[in-house]
């Protein structure tokens, strides 16, 4: 690894997953130069909050949801989509923050997650063989030459997108739709009428009652802001690094690097690699950051990764993605943290039950079945509270819409409802209801968490 660091360090290191086919590398450079001189999305001392509060998570004293689209798109891009993924997540936040009696750090894969790595470079159809789709930022996702070559005027309309994102959710999340008041009026309609809208629904009555309770006390909104507004940061695989790059700067008040283009940035289970591209640019940025763990992940390799990518043992720095998949995750899991035990590396334990869980139908389908994801949230649950490691958050690919891209649920998506309304522009998401599940599945495993912690505490 090299020593020294600048922003464009990782030019020099091999790098995965970064398109080298745009026609004009002279616009890209163009492009990336406009970028430089944008404003910032996110602020170096919100990045810095964040890190605290990851803090909290890695000591055991609070809980992380991390969530949205696999790839957000041009096409999907609207304010209603982006109120119900806000209120999935406000719902799924509530469940937890309830049953964990601890706070609830709040990540969106939202504003700027684009970029995708894709198994294949490739795709052939009708004995046509173009490049593959990877993210509305790099090229389109119909399947014609036009279409599918890079072109780098899409960062700059991603970048737009990102922006107003960012803005309407700073909004929801400072103007009053945060309100705890509201905790009712996040349901969405299709979830209202699935059971997990039903638990929902008495848990929100009881916070009602609570609300109202300590209101006659003397506690409101009004006297106590934090419970009409809520702290919510955003966050996306950093693949692209030359739009990283671009939103690379230095933060005026402490003289170090940030990543403004997210709060959180994460490395990929395919762009992980110790010297590689993805690696040296992350080591630089002060944000809080992490790297998903996969099943080809050996304990010593994740130890260099860490030394890598958290030299100075930093709490809330380090975020560790592990994802599995269900049959895989009870091996090769309790190795790892207890790596991270044994080294006494401070980390964050997150759960994707997502993408070693997904699998393709006879007609074509990229689907996940429900049964599995749980089965892997379950599985985390156990191990790393068995290790002596707190179960520190979970990470998910989900929408509030009404969706049918994920098998099962309470609603029981099946096969041959895929098609209804499969719109993910990259790999299957939970749907508003799906969400509010696991949410409580999450729920239940730190309730016995919480209750062996206080057992153990009374001896
Ligand atoms: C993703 O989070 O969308 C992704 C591609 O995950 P992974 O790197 O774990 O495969
Ligand atoms: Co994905």
């Amino acid at each position: 690894m090299r020593e020294k660091w600048s922003p464009n360090s990782w030019r020099s290191a091999p790098a995965k997953h970064i398109p080298t086919d745009y026609p004009d590398a002279a616009a890209v450079a163009r492009v990336e130069a406009t970028l430089k001189s944008y404003p910032p999305l996110v602020f170096a001392g919100e990045a810095r909050n964040l890190k605290s509060s990851l803090a909290k998570v890695a000591a055991g004293e609070a809980f992380l949801l991390q969530g949205g689209d696999c790839a957000e798109s041009f096409k999907e891009f609207h304010p209603d989509n982006i109120r119900d993924t806000f209120r999935a997540l406000m719902q799924m936040a509530v469940v937890l923050t309830f049953a964990g009696s601890k706070p609830v750090v709040k990540v969106g894969r939202i504003a700027g997650q684009f970029a995708k790595p894709r198994s294949e470079p490739i795709e052939t159809q009708d004995g046509v063989t173009l490049p593959s789709y990877r993210g509305d930022n790099i090229n389109g996702m119909d399947f014609t030459p036009e279409e599918r070559t890079p072109d780098p005027e899409r960062l700059i309309r991603a970048y737009s997108q990102s922006a107003a994102t960012l803005n309407l959710i700073r909004a929801f999340a400072q103007g009053g739709y945060a309100d705890l008041r509201s905790v009712h009026r996040w349901t969405l309609g299709f979830v209202a009428d699935s059971p997990a809208g039903e638990r929902y629904r008495k848990l929100a009555d009881r916070i009602s009652e609570a609300l109202e309770f300590m209101a006659a006390c003397g506690v409101t909104p009004e006297t106590t802001p934090q419970m009409k507004q809520v702290d919510f940061y955003t966050s996306h695989e950093a693949l692209l690094l030359g739009y990283e790059e671009a939103m690379t700067r230095v933060d005026s008040t402490t003289g170090d690097w940030y990543d403004t283009s997210a709060h959180f940035l994460w490395i990929g289970d395919r762009t992980r690699q110790l010297g590689g591209a993805h690696v040296e640019f992350m080591r630089g940025v002060k944000n809080p950051i992490g790297m998903k763990c996969g099943p080809t992940l050996e304990p010593d390799d994740m130890l260099r990764l860490i030394d890598a990518l958290n030299p100075e043992n930093e709490p809330g720095r380090l975020t560790l993605i592990a994802r599995f998949g269900a049959e895989k995750a009870a091996a090769g899991l309790p190795r790892l943290v207890r790596a991270v035990q044994r080294e006494g590396k401070n980390v964050v334990w997150s759960c994707d039950p997502m993408h070693g869980n997904t699998l393709k139908t006879q007609s074509g389908y990229k689907t996940r079945p429900f049964d599995r994801i749980l089965a892997e949230v379950r599985t985390f649950m156990d191990v790393l509270p068995a290790e002596g490691a707190w179960p520190g958050g979970v990470h998910v690919e989900m929408t509030g819409a009404q969706v049918t891209e994920c098998l099962g649920g309470a609603a029981a998506v099946t096969e041959e409802d895929l098609s209804d309304r499969y719109h993910t522009h990259c790999d299957p998401r939970l749907n508003g209801a799906q969400a509010l599940d696991l949410a409580f599945l999450v729920a239940e495993g730190l309730r016995a968490t919480r209750m062996e912690a206080r057992k153990v505490a009374n001896g």
